[in-house]
């Protein structure tokens, strides 16, 4: 099994990915969101490129069933029911519904990995599933860091490698590629303490500034979820056998 980290989406065109199977890591905040809002009940997320897009897709769907979610500059888009704020994806608010998602790095990485043959959804909330049906899957795996305005990321990267460390301690047999060892040495250095180091990033202090601190709280949280999102068409939606069902089924004699 092979892994490559891309720092940035840029490096590479769309038909990189193509036959691949990809990760798109995008911790602050993105891919918390997209984690979160599918574990809490949405019926999927459909990332887009482009706002005027997202604005599209939700045009040609049915309302009520439909929200727009996303940020520009990491603020709630005029027009938008939600922002990117992975706390306002509650199951009050995301059951059952369709979120088209745009934000300025995340969901573009997404989009320009759509090609992969498998594309999965990782933070730091889901490593350690995540991890696990990798290394089942046992194929070469393409990490894709969305970085910062087409450039790197901190928080992405030391994300990358905490799920490379996490694969290597069930599967010894990795061939790891430059990037991907220097993701995991950063990991090890920046990795310890995940809050303090998001505190420290460039867009970490972004978030602070503009008054979503509680929000890097929530992202540095580490394997609190089991959840896997994976790219269904245009679609992410839950591998099936990671959703938790909390009630038995009415037939269930188990329990
Ligand atoms: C992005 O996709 O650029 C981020 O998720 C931005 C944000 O923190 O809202």
């Amino acid at each position: 099994m092979k892994i490559n980290v891309l720092f940035s989406p840029i490096s590479v065109d769309e038909l990189y990915f193509t036959g691949k199977t990809s990760v798109v890591i995008d911790a602050l905040r993105a891919t918390t969101t997209i984690i979160t809002a599918l574990e809490n009940g949405a019926k999927e997320i459909i990332p887009v490129g482009t706002v005027e897009f997202a604005v599209k897709v939700s045009g040609g769907m049915f309302g009520l069933q439909t929200l727009l979610g996303g940020e520009r500059n990491t603020k709630k888009i005029e027009g938008f029911a939600l922002g990117n704020s992975p706390l306002e994806y509650s199951q009050e608010v995301v059951t059952g519904k369709t979120v088209v998602l745009y934000t300025t790095n995340g969901t573009k990485a997404i989009s320009k990995a759509k090609f992969s043959s498998k594309l999965f959804i990782c933070a730091f909330s889901n490593i350690s599933a995540l991890a696990k049906h990798l290394v089942l899957l046992n194929q070469d795996v393409e990490i894709v860091c969305a970085g910062r305005l087409n450039n790197f990321s901190m928080e992405d990267s030391v994300c990358a490698g905490k799920l490379i460390i996490e694969i290597e301690k069930l599967n010894l047999d990795l061939i790891l590629t430059d990037s991907a060892k220097a993701s995991q040495a950063l990991s090890k250095s920046f990795g310890k303490n995940i809050l303090k180091m998001m505190k420290d990033t460039e867009h970490g202090k972004l978030l602070i500034e503009n008054g979503f601190e509680e929000d890097l709280k929530f992202c540095s949280k580490l394997n609190n979820s089991i959840a896997i999102p994976y790219l269904n068409g245009q679609a992410l939606k839950l591998l099936p056998d990671k959703v938790e069902t909390s009630e038995p089924e009415p037939d269930d004699k188990t329990n």
